[in-house]
């Protein structure tokens, strides 16, 4: 090859190439012999583009074309010569040329890969996550990296135009607690001593307000040890951002500008402000945290209409302080249908979901509805404003299990029915969240976001009286179902961070070893302050119609927290052991 210079990539050749000498360089997608002809899609970052061996124009390279093989890398001279038209490709952006290859020179062969690097593959995903470098190959995961890089470039730009700083927080730190457990990486230096992995650098930003930089941002690594989701990796990344003096309606609206920003990248225009919801109000209206607020369907409460039914099991439930609450489907279903509802429910450690069904000849109900009497499912139908031909659900019980309940119903009715519309984008703030909930097993009152949080000033005198009516100064962002960020205005005096901390059951010792240094810093002039963070890898999933963090992380864990492709976790040599001090107890 006499010029092996790259002069294109294979995404960018138009019709106005037409007669341009080029050299293209990437890997043989495709080859196709047609009698005389061998033709290869040649791929590379930028696209593919098909080029053109013919034995009367360059016999060497046409020989050497008839040995390429899928997935070698090759470079090739050649010129742009426009298609005839009815070999016009109009799906491929460079459908209407090809080259005509003068010269081809292989960089690489390649073995037959294990899946065809095409978009739409049934491979399972154990064997995409081992060969992870052929899956990344394929045009969909390149793009979902270039979409994934264009939103960190929109953030900080964003966050820079707003006076933020970037600052890098350690890796090597003293746990800080998000609720999860820690990686731990041993201490060769001081053998039986550990740093751990950051949670969050919840801990850092608040130092970084404390010293004073006031608008700080970073797009970080995290990392937690905690039951893996679809939407949870081990590792994973945090736009975190954190500022002094806050005013919530001004950091709300700074945030809302950044989703803007973001969501700019698909070209899609976000209406600001997000509307906000009090934590009560989302359980009691989605009987979720994150409701999906796409589609209605929401829950009511009936408790009024069994208190005053005849004597049955659904009134007692109401008179001991119990609840029924319940949702009406704009759909008739059928007995399986019920049984498969009911068995939803009970799957989820309820008691089951007992129905009332208006129909053209009349009403049918469960049990514990039709012992209720007449009267009542009268006004049940009325309460609840149901329809011929719609269904009412209700489960009675505790409050808040009859609401996660039904929350978790009515997502799975939606999924089943198809309630919920494509491309749209549903924002909203939940605020007011409860400082605290209740630990059953330990018998304690745990943080619910974490022990940073301030409580609302006009809650503080519940504190210790009343810790479960103790509203947070938190917030969460929630879009389409999803948290994807989660924050709060922060405690800045040591005194209310020490109480917090003793409610939480630490001792005033524990509090020292654990956070002293925390604790000794907020002593030295500390400004209000407060945060968010959001959980990018979320972010890129949701804009790139993906289902799993997987599918947006290059290089992930599988749900079992196993890398498949270099296979760690691994063991490690006895030296490195014992230079760490440690020996290994086998469970
Ligand atoms: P939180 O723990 O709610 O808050 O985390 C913030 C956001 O990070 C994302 N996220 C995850 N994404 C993928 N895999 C995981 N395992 C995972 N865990 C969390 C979520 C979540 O909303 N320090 C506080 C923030 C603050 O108060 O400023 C924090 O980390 O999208």
């Amino acid at each position: 090859m006499t010029e092996k210079k790259r002069t294109h990539t294979c995404g960018e050749l138009k019709v106005a190439d037409q007669g341009t000498a080029v050299v293209l360089m990437g890997w043989v997608h495709r080859r196709r012999d047609h009698g005389q002809l061998v033709f290869i899609d040649l791929r590379d970052r930028g696209g593919m583009t098909q080029v053109v061996f013919n034995p009367g124009r360059a016999a060497d390279a046409h020989q050497l074309a008839k040995t390429l093989r899928s997935e070698f890398v090759v470079a090739v001279r050649g010129k742009v010569e426009l298609r005839d038209a009815e070999l016009v490709n109009p799906n491929l952006a460079t459908g209407e040329i090809e080259v005509m290859a003068d010269d081809v020179e292989i960089f690489s062969d390649a073995k037959t890969t294990p899946f065809p690097i095409e978009d739409d593959i049934t491979t399972a995903e154990d064997l995409r996550l081992k060969y992870r470098y052929l899956d990344l190959r394929r045009p969909q995961m390149q793009r979902n990296f270039r979409l994934r890089h264009n939103i960190m470039m929109a953030i900080r730009t964003y966050m820079d135009g707003n006076g933020f700083t970037e600052v890098e927080t350690p890796f090597l730190t003293k746990s800080t607690p998000e609720g999860a457990r820690d990686y731990l990486v041993p201490s060769r230096l001081y053998n039986g001593q550990f740093y751990a992995l950051p949670q969050s650098p919840q801990i850092f930003k608040q130092l970084l307000m404390i010293a004073g930089f006031e608008k700080y941002f970073q797009i970080v690594r995290c990392f937690r040890d905690e039951d893996l989701r679809a939407d949870r990796q081990p590792e994973f990344t945090q736009i975190d951002i954190e500022v002094s003096f806050p005013d919530l309606d001004e950091f709300f609206s700074m945030v809302e500008g950044l989703m803007q920003a973001i969501w700019r990248v698909r070209d899609i225009d976000l209406e600001v402000p997000f509307p906000r919801m009090s934590y009560r109000e989302a359980m009691d209206r989605y009987g979720s945290d994150k409701p999906d607020t796409r589609f209605g369907v929401e829950i009511q409460d009936f408790s009024s209409v069994f208190a005053e039914a005849e004597p049955s099991l659904f009134r007692e439930l109401v008179e001991s302080g119990r609840t029924v609450r319940g949702l009406v489907a704009p759909v008739a279903y059928s007995r399986k249908g019920l049984d498969e509802m009911d068995a939803f429910v009970k799957q989820l450690g309820g008691a089951g979901v007992a129905f009332l069904q208006v129909n053209e000849d009349g009403v049918r109900a469960a049990p514990p509805v039709k012992k209720a009497g007449e009267a009542a499912t009268k006004a049940l139908i009325e309460a609840a404003g149901a329809k011929v031909g719609e269904t009412v659900f209700m489960v009675a019980g505790e409050r808040d299990a009859a609401l996660a309940h039904l929350g978790a119903l009515r997502l799975e009715l939606a999924r089943r029915e198809g309630w919920i519309p494509k491309d749209k984008w549903h924002f909203l703030w939940i605020v007011d969240f409860p400082l605290f909930e209740f630990n059953e097993d330990e018998n304690r009152w745990d943080a619910l976001h974490h022990p940073f949080t301030s409580p609302l000033d006009e809650d503080q005198d519940l504190l210790e009286s009343d810790p479960g009516k103790v509203r947070a100064r938190a917030y969460d962002l929630v879009a389409n179902g999803l948290e994807f960020g989660s924050g709060s205005v922060r405690i800045h005096s040591r005194d209310m961070q020490a109480r917090i901390f003793r409610r939480l059951g630490m001792s005033d010792e524990e509090a020292r070893s654990r956070f002293g240094f925390f604790l000794d810093a907020l002593e030295f002039g500390t400004p209000p302050h407060g945060g968010v963070a959001f959980g990018l890898d979320r972010i890129v999933m949701l804009m790139a119609g993906g289902s799993s963090l997987r599918e947006v992380i290059a290089f992930p864990k599988t749900a079992r927290a196993v890398d498949l492709m270099s296979e760690s976790p691994s063991d490690v040599a006895g030296e490195q052991l014992d230079q760490l001090g440690i020996r290994v107890k086998k469970k």
